[in-house]
């Protein structure tokens, strides 16, 4: 056998607007790099601890418990239905883009019975539809939406999906993957029993991480299950075991270096302040929008349910999708993203998330699209992207 003979690692330094992951603080790769501990040792103990205390702030609970699952956004969503699901139970589901599709896969493969309440991609819901469907079924035991749908760019109500849920006894889990650090999710004032997110997004960290809150009415769901949770790597009862209380217990081996990366950067979340860290990724979201409709590309999503976090625009007429994103990706080293399911291929996904949330981005990006829109055939007044958006940046100052 011969020996692999494999160059040294050298990624380039991408600028990453696309959704997710997002580029990360050199305080946050910093991190990383520091000392490896033992699972139960004392002092990482004490981080975990410092980490559990920071997601209840952001999630916006007191009383909550709170932990970052080991896995990617997926692994939050996937252990909140196995836990809060047994075969048999009835989970209403809003089905408004790809990730409420995997939200039903995932339910469905678990042997719930799923309601799926269908929502026209890039549209707001009908709270009546969801209420019809709820009031269709007996039995209800949880609703799950996603809060800030990422193939499509839409913002979902979570009041009245709480308030639906309250009347009907059900839980309400919700997906803040991409809302989490970018929108309020305040779970306790709102009422969400299990909401879950991921790091690479508006949290501003690597992926690796799916950071979950549960209330205690889920708690208690999961301590008075019939059945065991078809996953032990994800079995929430045996995790708290190790997140929570005097004697911890192993369960499997944490990631240290992502626990410290999630560490510095909620801790630089909290330093800029939730309501300041909202407040940019809004000011850069539609400083990006007027730009880009300065370009003749419209927003798919009107405000105010957009996401000033991810915006989608239309792939522009005669431009060829893949061959234009490869283009800003070699000569710009911009990467920005393609549409997923029923989107692919017609609509682009531009993000500004957590580190990669700048003013400065929202301008490199503008002139690179007016630089090369032109040579791939579609026209722009040169320089209206940038004006427009300079002018909201400016009047937001
Ligand atoms: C809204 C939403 N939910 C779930 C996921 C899945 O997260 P991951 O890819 O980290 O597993 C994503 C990923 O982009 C997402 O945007």
């Amino acid at each position: 056998m011969t020996t692999p003979a494999i160059g040294e690692l050298n990624p380039p330094a991408r600028l990453l607007l696309g959704p997710g992951p997002a580029n990360i603080s050199p305080r946050v790769l910093r991190a990383m790099t520091a000392p490896l501990l033992g699972y139960l040792d004392p002092d990482f103990l004490k981080i975990m601890d410092d980490v559990a205390v920071m997601l209840r702030h952001v999630f916006g609970t007191k009383e909550g418990f709170t932990l970052p699952i080991s896995g990617t956004g997926s692994a939050g969503m996937e252990a909140g239905l196995a836990n809060l699901l047994e075969p048999g139970d009835v989970a209403v589901v809003l089905d408004a883009g790809f990730f409420g599709e995997r939200l039903i896969e995932m339910a469905g493969r678990l042997g719930a019975q799923v309601v799926r309440v269908p929502v026209e991609w890039g549209k707001q819901v009908d709270i009546d539809q969801v209420r019809k469907a709820i009031q269709s079924h007996p039995r209800i035991k949880l609703i799950a939406a996603v809060h800030a749908e990422t193939s499509t760019g839409v913002l979902y109500p979570l009041q009245e999906l709480s308030k639906l849920a309250q009347e009907r006894g059900a839980l309400l889990m919700v997906d803040t993957v991409t809302s989490l650090g970018a929108n309020a999710v305040n779970m306790d004032s709102v009422g969400i029993d299990y909401a879950f997110s991921a790091t690479q997004k508006c949290i501003g960290a690597p992926p690796g991480l799916s950071p979950c809150a549960l209330s205690a009415k889920a708690l208690e769901v999961i301590n008075t299950r019939k059945t065991k949770p078809y996953t032990w790597y994800l079995d929430i009862g045996l995790l708290r075991k190790y997140w929570e209380g005097g004697q911890r217990v192993y369960h499997h081996t944490a990631p240290m270096s992502m626990v410290y990366a999630l560490r510095e950067a909620l801790r630089m979340a909290i330093e800029e302040g939730l309501e300041n860290r909202f407040a940019r990724h809004t000011r850069n979201g539609r400083a990006l929008r007027a730009g880009l409709h300065a370009l003749g590309l419209e927003p798919l999503v009107p405000e105010p349910n957009c996401l000033y976090q991810l915006t989608t625009v239309a792939v522009p007429q005669g431009i060829e999708d893949t061959p234009f994103r490869t283009a800003l990706l070699r000569q710009y080293n911009i990467e920005i993203g393609g549409g997923l399911g029923q989107f692919r291929g017609k609509v682009w996904r531009i993000g500004l998330m957590g580190e990669s949330s700048t003013s400065a981005n929202v301008l490199l990006l503008l002139s690179a699209l007016e630089d090369l829109l032109p040579k791939h055939g579609f026209e722009v007044a040169v320089g209206a992207g940038v004006a427009a958006a300079s002018k909201v940046l400016a009047s937001a100052s």
